[in-house]
């Protein structure tokens, strides 16, 4: 039986991929942060499940995530869907550089522990959701828009580390999701357009997960916005 940690797996994309990934057979943990929500879980003694507390904000992750591993019984597959958005109301440092420290700091110390984690062991896969909002600056949200262009170039980098592991043999995969809008609690109350349920974000993303893509757009539209978006010349896309 396949395993699979999802970190940020109690809510929206994440709670998602682990219903899909139970319903495919695979043995799934799950880490979140929100006690009632994971205590629910627990006491819902569904087969193949593992629920943990894992706050990412707090001291060394990858420890954490270490002992996780044990609990599930291995690990094939990490998702990383853990993120801080909603920085949209000029809240300045304190909030900003909260976010940053989930969204760089967790995001960089998570990536590169599961990554070697799959390198020392032959083989597995690491999917980060990332964003549209990665390829562009946007005043809305700086601080979320320049995090996620961040994730989205750190996971070009292990892209090519996992395609150099390949041709020595490794079957490592790396997988960047980068979702437009989708309905979670993220996203509650926020003016949206093409805005995907999270069965249908869930569903393109596990395809993605499948075919072992480098990167995706979800839903796929936004891939016509991608390409528009680096189409465009930088003194007009920062006038847009
Ligand atoms: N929804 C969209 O339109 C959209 C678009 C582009 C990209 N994304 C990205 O998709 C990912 C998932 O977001 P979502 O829309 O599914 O929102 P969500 O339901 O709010 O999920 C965010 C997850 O992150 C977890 N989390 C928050 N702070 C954490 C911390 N300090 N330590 C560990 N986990 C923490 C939350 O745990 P709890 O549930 O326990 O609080 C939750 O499971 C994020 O990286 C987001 O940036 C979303």
């Amino acid at each position: 039986m396949k395993k699979a940690i999802i970190i940020g797996g109690t809510s929206g994309i994440g709670f998602e991929l682990a219903k899909i990934l139970l319903a495919n057979g695979y043995k799934v943990g799950l880490t979140g942060i929100e006690n009632t929500i994971i205590q629910d879980l627990q006491n819902s003694e569904q087969n193949n499940l593992e629920v943990k507390y894992l706050n990412c904000l707090e001291n060394e992750p990858s420890k954490k995530i270490k002992e996780f591993i044990e609990i599930v019984g291995g690990l094939d597959l990490l998702i990383l869907s853990a993120g801080i958005g909603n920085l949209n109301r000029n809240r300045g440092f304190d909030a900003e550089n909260k976010a940053n420290q989930l969204n760089v700091l967790a995001f960089t110390e998570i990536a590169d522990y599961s990554y070697r984690f799959f390198e020392n062991q032959g083989h597995g896969h690491f999917i980060a959701i990332t964003s549209v909002s990665g390829l562009f600056g946007s005043c809305v949200a700086p601080a979320y828009h320049a995090a996620k262009s961040y994730q989205i170039t750190y996971l070009e980098g292990l892209c090519q580390k996992a395609r150099k592991a390949r041709l020595a043999g490794k079957a490592i995969h790396v997988t960047d999701i980068r979702p437009g809008y989708v309905k979670t609690p993220m996203t509650e109350g926020k003016k949206m357009f093409w805005a995907a349920t999270t069965e249908k974000a869930g569903k393109q993303i596990y395809k993605n997960i499948k075919n072992k893509k480098e990167f995706a757009y979800v839903s796929r539209r936004w891939l016509i916005v991608a390409m528009l978006i680096k189409a465009l010349p930088n003194w007009l896309l920062i006038r847009v």
